[in-house]
């Protein structure tokens, strides 16, 4: 699986990528991750990647031109990096204006073999892009964020972890999602433990009680 970035700020995954299991699954080549830096597909001294908008209104919208260049290179790239056809490559545009990212739309490129994320910035970018580069056009959620670098950092993540060899255990990919309780069996929030009355957070009973049928039905409850 490789994800190719297509941002104006690269550093922003820098972090995140060099750190923990993802850090791991690049070293063990289960998942390839690389950003392009947008402007390195424009032509004028000023490596313009942005401007006005159509009709006015504020700020600065992206162009289509370097996005185009950029989605279009990186497809080639992988086309001839890897001579199996049927390579199945998937164009993603963040946008608050696209269809909600879930759990589903992660499996579902947890099956592609490229996927390209185009990251949105300022007030936004030209309709064309939506329209005719970016296959889908997806969104984290009902909140506006200053670009699609953290959704995107959110998309690689759930993706990743879904596939073969990421976890662990693979069953923790798919984590039940039952409360969870360590040692110790009661905790003190304070220092003023009195030895008549016991204000200790406490572990559920059924937990330490050693009968995995109970066990089994009291995490069924819980929902
Ligand atoms: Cl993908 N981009 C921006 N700018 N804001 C968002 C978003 C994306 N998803 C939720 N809010």
């Amino acid at each position: 699986m490789k994800f190719d970035i297509i941002t104006i700020f690269p550093n922003i995954f820098e972090g995140f990528l060099s750190e923990s299991l993802l850090a791991k699954a690049q070293n063990k080549k289960i998942v390839s991750v690389k950003t392009h830096y947008l402007r390195k597909w424009t032509s004028d001294r000023h490596q313009t990647v942005d401007g006005k908008p159509y009709g006015g209104g504020p700020g600065l919208v992206f162009k289509v031109e370097p996005v185009y260049k950029a989605v279009t290179a990186l497809k080639k790239q992988q086309a001839t990096s890897n001579r199996r056809q049927g390579k199945k490559t998937r164009v993603v545009l963040f946008s608050p204006r696209g269809k909600k990212f879930d759990q589903a739309t992660a499996k579902r490129w947890s099956k592609m073999d490229q996927i390209i994320f185009i990251c949105g910035r300022y007030e936004g970018v030209d309709e064309r892009i939506a329209e005719y580069v970016a296959d889908e056009v997806v969104s984290i959620g009902d909140y506006v964020l200053n670009g699609g670098e953290v959704a995107a950092m959110v998309a690689i993540e759930a993706v990743s972890r879904l596939l073969p060899g990421f976890m662990h255990k693979e069953e923790s990919s798919v984590k039940d999602d039952h409360a969870q309780y360590t040692k110790p069996e009661v905790f003190y929030p304070s220092n003023k433990r009195q030895a008549t009355s016991d204000n200790g957070w406490r572990v559920p009973k059924v937990l330490l009680s050693g009968n995995h049928k109970k066990i089994v039905d009291w995490r069924k409850a819980q929902g």
